[in-house]
């Protein structure tokens, strides 16, 4: 059975969670934070005290459970909705994500789940690494500015404490270890679409997309049809 994939990557704050949880709902597909279980792993390692700078701290991936359910992460069967949106575990997490190890064990989980469902999956990675036969690939971006105060709003709507100024010093931090590290850093797939989001209205972008995946899905729907 062939399932279907949409990927979404960008850097921080482009917008690209809304859209896919709205795309996700759309279709009728599962939402995948791919960020999500990054943060998670992060707050684990926190809450473990091992050597978060050290690449062969994370062996304890390999007995943690991470589930997706209506797009919230459960990890060892516990939802971490709040616990991995905390400064402590955003100042962190780009480190935690640069290590090859776990890049590799997650984008392994993540590779598994669109092989048993169809998946609306955002992150850095996804169009280059997690799933580079997608069926629609969109780089999403905007302003650091813009981003930051998207973020601002994200955090008080989930009841996080937040403050803009820092916020906005913390995404450029990440943006740049994010776009700089070695190992699958977050670039632009050259078969994805660019969408500059600054001025856009969130719901219009997420109409746009929804209708170009629909001809592209039904498309190969017709194809696979008639052969
Ligand atoms: O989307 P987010 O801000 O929740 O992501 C948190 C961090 O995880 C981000 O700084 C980079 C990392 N990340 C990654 O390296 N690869 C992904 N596919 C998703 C997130």
């Amino acid at each position: 059975m062939k399932y279907y994939a949409l990927a979404i990557d960008g850097p921080a704050g482009a917008g690209k969670s809304t859209v896919a949880k709205m795309l996700a709902a759309r279709l009728h597909y599962t939402y995948i934070d791919t960020g999500a279980m990054y943060r998670a792993t992060t707050y684990k390692a926190l809450k473990l005290k091992v050597d978060i700078t050290n690449p062969d701290s994370f062996q304890f991936l390999e007995d943690t459970e991470m589930t997706f359910v209506d797009g919230v992460l459960f990890m060892d069967g516990l939802d971490v909705t709040q616990k991995i949106r905390t400064n402590q575990v955003s100042n962190n997490v780009s480190i935690v994500a640069s290590h090859i190890p776990v890049r590799n064990k997650l984008v392994e989980i993540q590779q598994s789940i669109s092989h048993t469902t169809n998946v609306v999956m955002d992150g850095r990675d996804i169009g280059t690494v997690v799933l580079p036969h997608a069926d629609l690939k969109i780089y999403m971006t905007a302003t650091v500015e813009e981003r930051a105060r998207r973020r601002h709003e994200e955090n008080l709507s989930i009841g996080i404490e937040s403050n803009y100024e820092s916020l906005m010093k913390e995404i450029q931090r990440r943006d740049k270890i994010d776009s700089s590290r070695a190992y699958n850093p977050l670039k632009q797939a050259q078969d994805a679409i660019y969408l500059d989001t600054s001025s856009l209205d969130i719901e219009e972008v997420a109409d746009k997309i929804y209708l170009l995946f629909q001809l592209i899905i039904d498309r190969k729907d017709e194809t696979h049809g008639t052969i």
